[in-house]
């Protein structure tokens, strides 16, 4: 009853566009859990490791968490819930399992083994009452409402924004940035809408293509090709830019299609990259926040106003959902119930 479409063709479309309030819902929430934040931040402060595990849409959020702490020197690793048993955890270790709907089997494997192992357990899920935060030492959730599209969309935006939050903490960084978050999603939103109409309409005629991407922009780019496999069908490769040289630029012809996720960071490393790219006759888009990649007019980059670069991956989440969305309008799919998927896997 609650899933109404109200207007929208899709629910895709009206989840994409609830993202940046219910990321700012999920920021206020959990900055009101005072007592729960500290005693999560304490938690993962005297772990000897910190084990991230998800799956999908969810893994690729935890990985941006992960990229965070290992840069602050934690002893971080993301592990993908499915293959839990590569790692064996002790009572030293604090694991966060992230889940939208905290019911996906693979993932609450993963943490009744950890668990079991003795491990201190904290959840990040979207929806209260469920299976996996209730077997958590902590729950934490995100608080992007209900989702219905089976593309994570709204909670994904949420998940990122709760873990910059929370590694912000945990880095000693001030928090006032992501006061911010808002309205750089929004604008990202409102920016990127005729952009992304065109990309989609053209990758949905193609058989193939990469998202590149360095640091943050690297889950950012794995989010952008799950999200076009899962609902265009279009076949996607995700890639740390400087790691395509070795491999992936094999496949590159001419108008092979190329996606680079700049968040702002390595800018001359990655317009390196498009060079290598483009003298193989790639067809390159760039997405940049913050700072413009290139200094000559490639007509192809689209510049967001992202005023820190902990922000840039929020700023990119509309962008890489967008250009999924219409690659599956352009393609005839309903990108509300893709073939195959299922919103929440209850099996192993
Ligand atoms: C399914 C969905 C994905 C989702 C994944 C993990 O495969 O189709 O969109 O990312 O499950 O779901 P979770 O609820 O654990 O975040």
């Amino acid at each position: 009853t609650s899933a109404s479409l109200q207007g929208y063709e899709s629910f895709m479309m009206k989840e994409i566009r609830e993202s940046w309030g219910a990321v700012r819902d999920t920021l206020t929430g959990l900055l009101k859990e005072n007592e729960l934040l500290n005693k999560t931040i304490k938690a993962i402060e005297r772990a000897k490791r910190v084990i991230i595990v998800a799956a999908g849409t969810s893994y690729n959020a935890g990985l941006l968490f992960t990229i965070r702490l290992q840069r602050a020197g934690f002893n971080a690793i993301s592990v993908i819930a499915s293959e839990h048993n590569n790692l064996r955890t002790n009572q030293d270790d604090t694991v966060l399992v992230i889940s939208q709907s905290g019911e996906t089997m693979d993932s609450l494997i993963a943490l009744k083994k950890y668990k079991n192992n003795g491990s201190f357990i904290i959840s990040l899920t979207n929806t209260l009452g469920n299976s996996i935060s209730s077997y958590s030492d902590i729950a934490l959730h995100t608080r992007a409402g209900p989702e219905i599209g089976v593309a994570a969309t709204k909670t994904f935006t949420s998940q990122v924004g709760a873990l910059m939050l929370l590694s912000s903490l945990l880095l000693n960084e001030s928090v006032d940035y992501l006061k911010e978050a808002e309205s750089v999603i929004a604008n990202s939103f409102s920016k990127v809408i005729g952009y992304t109409k065109i990309i989609g309409s053209e990758l949905s005629k193609k058989p193939s293509l990469y998202y590149l991407g360095k640091g943050l922009g690297v889950p950012l780019a794995m989010e952008g090709a799950l999200k076009i496999k899962e609902i265009a069908y279009v076949h996607a490769e995700a890639y740390p830019a400087g790691e395509s040289k070795h491999g992936p630029i094999a496949l590159v012809e001419n108008g092979f299609p190329v996606i680079f996720l700049n968040n702002g960071e390595f800018t001359d490393e990655l317009y390196n990259n498009v060079m290598e790219m483009e003298s193989r006759h790639a067809k390159t888009y760039v997405i940049s926040a913050g700072s413009k990649i290139s200094t000559n007019n490639n007509q192809n980059e689209i510049v967001l106003d992202v005023p820190d670069p902990r922000l840039s991956p929020l700023a990119l989440a509309p962008p890489i959902q967008l250009i999924a969305y219409y690659a599956a309008k352009e393609r005839g799919a309903n990108p509300d119930r893709p073939r195959n998927l299922a919103k929440t896997v209850t099996v192993r």
